[in-house]
């Protein structure tokens, strides 16, 4: 079965970014992966909502945003008003889990729950009737070009199988470390959807990464 691709902008040349996104919208690729990150749920700062909403006027892709912040019920309005298609928080974060889903799927877009590496996969259950996307991170958030972990395909795999038995409507997304090999792993383990972003900035061609990522 054919992956989805999300293009993670993060290892994209921010001079550049309108020439990165023309290439982007011309491989196959399938969303754009937004990584917001507050300084305080991870030890990182990327970007934040000024530049959604500047590409979301420049593009019509589907716009992926993965929410790395501590709090991040107060801005789910912010992020679906700068053109967020689907919204992910992490199951870690300090904010009322249930509350927030629901606020974001009040909105009109695509609830997602990503769980970090030491968080197992039952810890999403209760949640999983009310999200459209799972994410299971394949490496510790904060920063692109780290090594993917291969542990995490036991917790793919568990979470797919779930998944179908309970005949949930609920996408498998994975974060990190993905290239054309533990791409392939992780989508024999179950994953729809492949995240990637060093390899497809730092591999020449971005249709052909992209088409790699793809094809599996
Ligand atoms: C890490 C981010 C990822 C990151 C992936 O916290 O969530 O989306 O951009 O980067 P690569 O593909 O380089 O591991
Ligand atoms: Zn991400």
């Amino acid at each position: 079965m054919k992956n989805q691709v999300s293009v993670s902008i993060l290892s994209a040349d921010f001079l550049e970014l309108k020439t990165e996104i023309d290439k982007i919208e011309k491989s196959n690729a399938d969303m754009l992966h937004f990584d917001v990150m507050d300084g305080v749920f991870v030890p990182n700062i990327s970007f934040g909502f000024p530049i959604l909403e500047t590409v979301n006027k420049y593009t019509d892709m589907h716009l992926d945003v993965h929410l790395m912040i501590i709090n991040p019920v107060d801005y789910i309005e912010q992020c679906v008003r700068c053109g967020a298609d689907t919204v992910t928080i992490h199951l870690e974060c300090d904010s009322d889990i249930a509350q927030t889903i629901k606020m974001i799927k009040k909105s009109g877009v695509k609830a997602g729950l990503s769980i970090k590496p030491s968080t197992p996969f039952e810890s999403v259950i209760p949640y999983l009737d009310k999200i459209d996307m799972l994410l299971i991170m394949t490496v510790e958030p904060g920063f692109g070009g780290q090594s993917f972990i291969s542990d995490m395909l036991n917790k793919i795999s568990s979470a797919k199988k779930y998944i179908d038995e309970h005949n949930l409507n609920v996408s498998i997304q994975v974060d990190g470390g993905i290239n054309e090999k533990t791409g392939k792993l992780a989508s024999d383990a179950g994953a729809d959807i492949l995240v990637a972003g060093s390899y497809i900035f730092k591999n020449g061609s971005v249709t052909e990464a992209v088409a790699s990522l793809a094809g599996q």
